[in-house]
C-alpha cells in the first residue's frame, strides 16, 4: 500500500520554536523549570519534556524559585507581573504571530478603541490577548451573537490567530453595519489553514485517511473533521500503536496528515507502520493470542504452552 503525506502536516513554526525554546531552557538554566500549562496538546510529547524534567503548573504561585515557560498561546500581563514578583526567571516562547495580536489589542485601546477580538471565549490565546487590552475588550465568536448590537463607537477588531477566513469575514461585515468606525487587522495565522487545505486535497486523492495527533487536540480533531466531510474514511490515532491492519484492507493508497502539535517522529512513526503491512498483521495476530490465552484456565495447553 502506497502511503502519502499531506503537503504541510505536523508542527508548525511556534509550537516547534516553544519545544526548542524549553529544550534549551533545561540545558542552559539551574534550578527549577516550569510550564505555564501543557507546552503542547500532546501527550506523547508532554511526557518527554516532563522526563526532561519540566514541570507543569497553572498558576505562577505555584512556583517560589526557577523559570517559567510560556507556551506559544501567550498570556495576559498580570501573568508576567506574577511571575515577575515572585523572582521567576521567565522564558517567554509565546509565538510571535499571537505577540502581535497582543500589541494590537494593546494599542489600539490605547487609541480609544473598543477591541473585538473574534474567537473562541474559553480558549487561552484570547484570554491572554484580552489581557492586553486591561480587560476592556470583548470575544465575538461569530456574526449571530446578540452582542454585536451595543458595537456602536470605534471599533479595533483582531482575530484568534486560528479562526477561519470566512468566519471573521462575515463578523467583520456584521460589524461594520453598526460601528461608527473600524479598524481591522487580519492576525489569522496561515498555517491552520494550510494544514487543513492539504488535508482536503489529500483526502480526495486517497482510499482511507489518517490524522496523528493528541486526542484532546482541537487542530487535530479540525483535521479529522475536514477528512470526514469529504466523505473519506478517516481514523484519529496519537500514536503508531493505535493502527489497525483491518482499516487498510482492499486499500491501494492512504494518505496521512497530522496536527500542527505532533512532532516528526510520531508522523514517521506512523508512515512506516502503515507502509509496511505485514509488521501490523503479525502485531494483531499476536494480540489475538493473548486474549485466546487469558480466556483459558491455569494448567490449559495452547498451541504447546502451558497457561500459567
Ligand atoms: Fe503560531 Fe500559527 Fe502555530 S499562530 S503557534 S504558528 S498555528
Amino acid at each position: 500500500m502506497e502511503v502519502r503525506i499531506a503537503g504541510k502536516a505536523g508542527f508548525c513554526f511556534g509550537v516547534n520554536r516553544a519545544i526548542e525554546m524549553a529544550r534549551a531552557t533545561v540545558f542552559e538554566r539551574a534550578g527549577p523549570v516550569y510550564s505555564l500549562g501543557p507546552l503542547i496538546h500532546n501527550p506523547q510529547v508532554q511526557a518527554r519534556l516532563a522526563e526532561m524534567g519540566i514541570k507543569e503548573i497553572s498558576d505562577p504561585v505555584e512556583a517560589d524559585t526557577g523559570t517559567l515557560i510560556i507556551r506559544s498561546h501567550g498570556v495576559e500581563p498580570a501573568v508576567l507581573q506574577t511571575a515577575r514578583a515572585r523572582g521567576l526567571n521567565i522564558v517567554d516562547a509565546t509565538c510571535p504571530f499571537v505577540h502581535r495580536a497582543h500589541v494590537l489589542a494593546r494599542d489600539l485601546t490605547a487609541k480609544g478603541y473598543q477591541v473585538v477580538v473574534v474567537g473562541d471565549k474559553n480558549h487561552p490565546e484570547v484570554r491572554g490577548i484580552i489581557g492586553w487590552t486591561g480587560e476592556q475588550g470583548l470575544v465575538i465568536e461569530n456574526a449571530d451573537e446578540s452582542s454585536l448590537l451595543s458595537l456602536t463607537g470605534k471599533i479595533g477588531i483582531i482575530a484568534q490567530t486560528t479562526q477561519s477566513l470566512d468566519n471573521f469575514k462575515s463578523t467583520v461585515e456584521a460589524i461594520s453595519k453598526t460601528a461608527a468606525e473600524i479598524k481591522v487587522f487580519n492576525t489569522i495565522c496561515s498555517a491552520t489553514a494550510e494544514r487543513q487545505q492539504a488535508a482536503l486535497e489529500l483526502a480526495r486523492q486517497v482510499d482511507v485517511m489518517v490524522v496523528a495527533g493528541g486526542i484532546n487536540s482541537a487542530n487535530t480533531r479540525k483535521l479529522v473533521d475536514i477528512c470526514r466531510k469529504s466523505g473519506k474514511t478517516t481514523y484519529h490515532v496519537e500514536t503508531a500503536a493505535d493502527l489497525k491492519q483491518s482499516w487498510f484492507r482492499g486499500a491501494k493508497v492512504a494518505g496521512l496528515t497530522a496536527g500542527a502539535s505532533t512532532p516528526d517522529w510520531i508522523i514517521e512513526e506512523v508512515k512506516r507502520r502503515m507502509s509496511d503491512n505485514e509488521e501490523m498483521v503479525s502485531a494483531e495476530e499476536g494480540m489475538k493470542d493473548a486474549v485466546e490465552v487469558k480466556a483459558l484456565r491455569h494448567g490449559e495447553i495452547v498451541k504447546g504452552v502451558v497457561v500459567h
